[in-house]
């Protein structure tokens, strides 16, 4: 295994380009499942996750083949219909093939996934919701076993909490069934619009995009998809606060603004200067005398988007870490996504959990050091080489798998705005 060894304490100068957003290219690579031919997708980005889901569609009889950005996807042939526990124990998102498999096969075998770093991450809400549209589920040997009972039909699904990749597999089974499905309490996460926006390409029938109620009319055939992957706004939100932890002035293109209304608001308020282009931000955390300018330490909620989104609440804690004062962290989505505290109190962080709420008492800019610390999750991962740019001295961060599952070629882009970065393999 690799591990990523950074001299901290260098300010950030240039320009970065975000790449797509893993969690539209997850659903969106599943939803080319649904009708066969030839689909293409663009902007997907090259990473663990990405690779597991094609190869999971190579499992299910799929082809595919990448150039660039742009994936070309055959799904003529499928002769499967089961995501076994090899595979989807590596990935939970792999359940996102349950709801193309049920539309067009109407059958689908798939490992439950089990929890993760960050919690139970059950997927009750996934299973009583196709059973409203007559899909008969049951749970045999760890596996969940979905079957349409006598034909897909139209129903009302009500999420008790907003599910993303819940509301994606009911989008995607509902595309054929017999009349109208609605879908209330939906996720209006932007990766849920991509999947839409898919869809209707394909020529689904879908009303209510961007909102919390969604209506599917079935429609008989779709045909193949061409589609672009929107920006990965938790990179975006993550490149944010490396240049705010760090200090300089920064670029980043290729983005959507609109889609970080929480973040922005918040590293405003901490004193970070933020300018909104179309297609982009410029992010400024002026040096004096070798020092970022000192950050307000503010309050933070994770909440279902609009609101201060969970994959961006260890990252933000990073920051925080060098605040001016006390910060308030409170994570309503997930029940054990503070991994990242331990390994972050090594880098000489103040930080108080209790509950589901973190208390970070700030130790200023130059209050981090650098220490051997291990990733334990995707976000925390990030949040730690936040912390290892602003801290004096060496950071090492081991079990970097982590990180790439998320984020593509992080080492080279951060390397390229000025940091002192490397990636080396892990004796
Ligand atoms: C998606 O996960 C994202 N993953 C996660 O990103 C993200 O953190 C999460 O949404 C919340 O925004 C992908 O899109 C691939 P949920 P998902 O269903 O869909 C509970 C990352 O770092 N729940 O929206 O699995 C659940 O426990 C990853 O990129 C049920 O109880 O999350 C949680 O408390 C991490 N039963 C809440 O709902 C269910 O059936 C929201 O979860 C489903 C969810």
């Amino acid at each position: 295994m690799d591990k990523i060894v950074i001299h901290g304490g260098r300010p950030l100068y240039g320009r970065v380009s975000i790449s797509g957003a893993k969690n539209a290219a997850l659903p969106l690579i599943a939803a080319t499942l649904l009708t066969p031919g030839w689909h293409t997708l663009h902007n997907v980005p090259d990473l663990r996750d990405t690779r597991t889901m094609l190869r999971l569609l190579e499992i299910l009889g799929a082809r595919w083949q990448r150039q660039g950005s742009t994936v070309r996807i055959n799904t003529d042939q499928l002769t499967g219909v089961e995501a076994p526990y090899e595979l989807v124990k590596t990935m939970r998102a792999s359940v996102l093939v349950l709801g193309p498999l049920l539309a067009r096969l109407k059958t689908a075998r798939v490992s439950l996934p089990g929890g993760c770093a960050i919690g139970a991450r059950p997927i009750n809400y996934h299973l009583s919701g196709f059973e409203q549209l007559g899909i008969r589920t049951s749970l045999r040997e760890g596996y969940v076993e979905a079957r349409v009972e006598e034909q897909l039909s139209g129903g009302t699904v009500y999420f008790d909490k907003p599910s993303v990749t819940g509301t994606e597999n009911l989008l995607m089974a509902s595309v054929f069934a017999q009349g109208e499905t609605v879908i209330k309490n939906a996720a209006r996460e932007p990766e849920v619009g991509n999947l839409i926006e898919m869809l209707e390409t394909m020529g689904a029938v879908i009303t209510g995009k961007g909102s919390d109620r969604l209506t599917v009319s079935g429609v008989g055939e779709l045909c193949p998809a061409e589609a672009t992957i929107i920006p990965d706004r938790i990179e975006t939100g993550t490149y944010l606060m490396a240049v705010a932890a760090a200090g300089g002035e920064v670029e980043i293109t290729d983005c959507i603004p609109a889609h970080l209304p929480a973040l922005t608001e918040k590293l405003q308020a901490c004193g970070v200067e933020i300018g909104v282009r179309d297609s982009g931000f410029t992010v400024r955390c002026p040096l004096n005398q070798g020092l970022a300018c000192p950050l307000e330490s503010v309050d933070v909620t994770t909440l279902p988007y609009p609101g201060f989104p969970t994959d961006l609440q260890a990252q933000f804690m990073a920051l925080m870490a060098l605040g001016s004062g006390a910060s308030v962290i409170h994570e309503t989505i997930f029940e054990n996504r503070f991994m990242h505290v331990a390994e972050l109190e090594r880098m000489g962080a103040n930080i108080k959990i209790d509950g589901a709420a973190a208390i970070v008492r700030g130790v200023g800019r130059s209050g981090l050091s650098g220490a051997q610390v291990m990733a334990t999750d995707l976000r925390a991962s990030a949040s730690l080489v936040i912390a290892a740019l602003a801290s004096r001295g060496v950071t090492e961060v081991s079990r970097i798998y982590h990180l790439e599952r998320g984020y593509e070629k992080m080492v080279e882009k951060l390397a390229a705005l000025g940091a002192d970065i490397k990636r080396i393999p892990e004796a």
